[in-house]
């Protein structure tokens, strides 16, 4: 959900006009993705490397996701949506904590749509949780390293039991991965797009979707032994 800052900037307003702003967008989105039938739709809200901004931004950054949480979690229940947070939540504020613990047990038992909100998540911290995890398991006797495979490693991870992601949508022009989910993404198909998070709105979601709808998934093997059937 990247543009926020430049859209405020653009109309001369603080950064943090355009995160709120980023709010509204994302309400349209998760709406608008439920709608379409998506399963699990995964936000990057927060990165680890996001408390390097400055102590004004992080802090009304922090702010807004509790007031979010406060402001939408009956709506989004009301729509079965489950809401859960991946990310060190240890460094929250408890006012965060307990807000993010009240929105997950509301909505645990959702089966509309799982919508994970990464906060203070990167993917390389996902992957070293992951790594120790299964050190202790191999310290304790309690696997053999010969039995890790990337299902044993992928249960680790925080969103072990959620299917690979289909599709990466980064808006706002910038075209990298920024530590998201490193090890999930591998198979997945990507979508720039130059729109900021604020003006992200239904063309452009339609727009991501049609894209995707036009790829041919390979995982490796030929374009001919997808096209026929038997094949593959
Ligand atoms: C990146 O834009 C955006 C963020 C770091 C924050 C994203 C947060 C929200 C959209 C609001 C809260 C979310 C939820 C789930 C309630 P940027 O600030 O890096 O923009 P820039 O690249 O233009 O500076």
């Amino acid at each position: 959900m990247d543009g926020n800052g430049r859209w405020a900037k653009k109309r001369l307003m603080p950064r943090s006009y355009g995160h709120r702003k980023g709010v509204d967008s994302t309400r349209l989105a998760v709406e608008f993705f439920a709608r379409a039938g998506i399963k699990h739709l995964t936000l990057f809200a927060f990165s680890s490397e996001n408390w390097n901004r400055p102590a004004e931004e992080v802090s009304s950054l922090m702010e807004l996701l509790v007031q979010s949480l406060r402001q939408y979690t009956a709506e989004l229940h009301e729509k079965r949506i489950r809401i859960r947070f991946i990310g060190d939540r240890s460094s929250f504020s408890a006012d965060l904590q307990q807000q993010i613990q009240h929105t997950e047990n509301e909505t645990g038992a959702n089966r509309n749509m799982v919508l994970n909100i990464a906060a203070n998540y990167g993917g390389r911290w996902d992957i070293l949780n992951a790594s120790r995890r299964l050190a202790q398991q191999v310290q304790a006797g309690a696997i053999d390293p010969a039995d890790i495979d990337d299902r044993l490693f992928a249960d680790g991870l925080s969103l072990g039991d959620c299917p690979d992601p289909d599709l990466f949508i980064r808006t706002g022009g910038e075209q990298r991965v920024s530590n998201f989910l490193l090890w999930q993404l591998a198979y997945t198909e990507f979508y720039f797009c130059e729109t900021l998070w604020p003006d992200f709105a239904e063309p452009d979601m339609t727009a991501a979707l049609a894209e995707y709808s036009k790829r041919q998934r390979r995982y490796g093997k030929t374009a001919s032994q997808i096209e026929i059937p038997g094949q593959c």
